[in-house]
């Protein structure tokens, strides 16, 4: 049964072609002191930075560079953006780039009339803020995180070891993205499969729990089914405009907060791949990638019936003559053949996770409520030796 809720996403879209248009529509509702937040100068070589400065120029803003914003966004660098925002005297924060540079400009934003520690505040409390925040806008330039339409933002502390997501609630929306699906054209194949793979992890996060009968899970095998067949068409030819938008789309749905509406999630993957990370900076889709399959086969058992009704909505397993077990491991044999297939990271000793790591992942590793399973030290453990 549905739970109760109230929804709101305030997040205004500009998809398409066209969609940078909408960048200076929206300007002129904000300041004039612009923090303009990009990473490590893919949108130099694309040519996205000089449409993007010289709208801002049109619009009569006043710019100020934070660049360098790397996957993976650290503490130091944050600390660094928050000077960077408070000596610019900045109103707006607009990101141009990945879910790496939207995730930072939140953590900016959230961060810049603060004076404690930002990070203990938000990312080890998980507080919400108490100071003003400074309204972020987004140019997309890389898909998977939902970044773009939602409250996350995530942050690595090396010396801590620690990789953790805060979800702010609607103030921490960027005010609007720009989605633009041919600016992912440039994006490097290893990352392309990355995102694809976040893409799914994100709506299987939110599907691998509850065993009520729920709207949203009808949603996101549909999602699911768009998405797989896009990510063919995309591997095969990633300039495929057709393929290329979808998987754009589907990545906003799959984490704009639609479907969790009202039904459990889990997010147990997206722990023991954020703990995987903290060790090895490993790009995120592909530590999802690499710990996913260990963690579904643990927890199969504890969920059954969902695992099986996904083997045959999402991956077509024909269940004549099987047992629902049977069924719910020929999902998930199906699913990891299209993995390999599609060229993702499937093993964490790839991504350079060393066997002297493994007590530290455990450690790292934040144990969630709402999977089928609520998974012991031990038991994390046995999932990560199991996914070297
Ligand atoms: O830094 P530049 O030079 O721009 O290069 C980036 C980066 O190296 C490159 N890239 C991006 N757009 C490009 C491009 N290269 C060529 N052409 C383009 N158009 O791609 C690389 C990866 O970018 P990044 O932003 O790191 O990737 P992604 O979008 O996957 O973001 C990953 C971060 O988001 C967090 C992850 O943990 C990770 O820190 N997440 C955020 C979430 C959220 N806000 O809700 C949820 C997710 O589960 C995830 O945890
Ligand atoms: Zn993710």
């Amino acid at each position: 049964m549905l739970g109760n809720f109230t929804y709101c996403n305030p997040t205004k879209l500009y998809f398409g072609k066209n969609a940078l248009d909408g960048l200076a529509q929206e300007l002129p509702k904000y300041g004039k002191r612009v923090l303009l937040v990009y990473g490590g100068g893919s949108i130099k070589k694309n040519g996205i930075y000089e449409r993007v400065i010289s709208i801002l120029k049109a619009c009569g803003k006043e710019v100020f560079e934070d660049a360098g914003v790397m996957p993976n966004p650290t503490t130091e660098k944050l600390e660094e953006g928050v000077a960077r925002a408070r000596a610019a005297k900045a109103e707006f924060i607009l990101a141009v780039g990945g879910g790496s540079v939207c995730d930072y400009a939140k953590a900016v934003s959230v961060s810049v009339h603060y004076e404690g520690d930002a990070w203990k505040k938000y990312f080890i409390d998980f507080d919400e803020p108490t100071c003003p925040t400074l309204p972020v806008g987004c140019v997309l330039t890389m898909v998977g995180t939902g970044s773009e339409m939602n409250g996350g933002s995530v942050i690595t502390n090396h010396s801590e070891k620690l990789k953790i997501g805060h979800v702010f609630g609607e103030e921490v929306f960027p005010k609007f993205s720009i989605l633009n699906p041919e600016y992912t054209f440039t994006v490097p194949r290893y990352q392309m499969i990355s995102g694809i793979y976040d893409i799914m992890s994100h709506i299987l996060e939110q599907y691998f729990s509850g065993t009520d009968d729920n709207t949203s899970d009808y949603v996101m095998e549909g999602l699911l089914r768009s998405l797989i067949h896009s990510a063919d068409v995309a591997a095969e030819n990633p300039t495929d405009y057709e393929a290329r938008s979808n998987i754009m789309w589907t990545a906003t749905w799959a984490l704009n907060t639609f479907v969790a509406q009202g039904k459990d999630t889990d997010w147990e993957v997206h722990m023991l791949g954020q703990a995987v990370a903290a060790h090895t900076d490993a790009t995120h889709g592909m530590t999802l990638a690499a710990v996913s399959l260990p963690y579904y086969r643990h927890i199969l058992p504890y969920g059954t019936a969902k695992f099986a009704r996904y083997a045959k909505a999402v991956w077509e397993v024909d269940p004549a003559g099987k047992t629902e077990r049977e069924v719910a491991e020929e999902g998930l044999r199906r699913m990891e053949a299209w993995m390999k297939k599609l060229g993702l990271v499937m093993n964490i000793s790839e991504l350079g996770a060393t066997p002297e790591m493994l007590e530290g992942i455990v450690e790292s590793t934040l144990v969630m409520e709402g999977g089928y399973k609520v998974l012991t030290k031990e038991e994390i453990r046995a999932i990560i030796k199991a996914s070297y």
